[in-house]
């Protein structure tokens, strides 16, 4: 595995390569979900680029930055072990030479649900992926349900910019308790990490229960569901067009649905989503 931290040297290293080049951009922190992505490309593409960077532009809350988990020496150990073949973890200095100064039209898309609880958020998401994608200038590019407004506004950005990367999207992968995997997971407390399995049960039964409620009436149903834990509070939880990201309000809408939600689990965000 080779590991490069300029983009000189992975640019050298790549040039030399005329195969189909897979990536798979990530903060670090791995788990399962990230290494599902990785073995999505590998079984995909001919060489395997994973970036590791805590990207500091798409931290809106500054300590959110600084406690977010660095376990590099882990992560090139679980990357080792998949058979990646090329990482490239570069400093702030390397990818922010001059500070990013640009804004994206993301079409509204940045407005809601995430974007509206973490403003420029999704504005710093883009400029590394647009970043990263130049380096890398991989074939294909792999990102996970989780982070379901990320995917779609990566999609709509490589769209609008006429990017030449085709857009995989890869299911979430959950612990056995049924919470979603997440690097941030790993900073919860005692109780809110046993709280937070109740978020993923709730969206489940949600599913089951659609024929009986109206959107609305589901939708509080769950955001109660969820805050009767007292560990527990919910920011937000939307139905939306899997493409526009806009609220549904009728069941009968000939839209794929997904269900969205945030909550706060003592300082830690955590989020999931599932189809309805
Ligand atoms: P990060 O949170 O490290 O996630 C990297 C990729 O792994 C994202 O595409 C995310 O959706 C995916 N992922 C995380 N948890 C997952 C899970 N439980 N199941 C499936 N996929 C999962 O997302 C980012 O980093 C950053 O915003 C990034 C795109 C790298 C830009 O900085």
């Amino acid at each position: 595995m080779e590991v490069f931290y300029t983009i000189n040297s992975l640019r050298y290293y790549l040039d030399q390569v005329d195969k189909k080049v897979g990536f798979v951009p990530t903060m670090g922190a791995l788990h399962e979900g990230h290494l599902s992505l990785v073995r999505y490309c590998k079984a995909n593409n001919d060489v395997t680029v994973v970036s590791i960077f805590v990207n500091p532009t798409q931290f809106n809350d500054k300590e959110d930055l600084a406690n977010y988990p660095r376990t590099l020496e882990k992560d090139l150990q679980m990357l080792q072990k998949e058979g990646v073949d090329v990482v490239f973890c570069p400093s702030v200095d390397e990818m922010y030479p001059e500070p990013d100064t640009r804004t994206f039209d993301l079409g509204g898309l940045d407005k809601m649900m995430e974007g509206a609880f973490r403003p420029g958020h999704f504005n710093g998401v883009v400029q590394i992926v647009t970043k990263l994608f130049e380096v890398v200038r991989p074939q294909t590019a792999y990102f996970g349900e989780k982070d379901f407004q990320q995917l779609t506004i990566i999609r709509y950005v490589v769209n609008q910019l006429q990017i030449p990367v085709q857009i995989v999207s890869c299911p979430i992968v959950r612990e056995p308790d049924g919470l979603a995997m997440s690097s941030r997971n790993l900073l919860l407390g005692e109780n809110e990490r046993k709280a937070a399995p109740l978020i993923s049960q709730v969206l489940f039964k949600a599913k089951n229960l659609k024929g009986n409620y109206s959107v609305e009436e589901l939708k509080n149903w769950v955001i109660n569901q969820i805050n009767s834990n007292p560990y527990l509070k919910v920011e937000y939880f939307e139905i939306v067009d899997d493409v526009s990201l806009r609220p549904v309000s009728r069941w009968d809408e000939p839209v794929a649905k997904v269900g969205c939600i945030a909550v706060r689990a003592g300082k830690i965000r955590l989020i999931d989503n599932v189809r309805f």
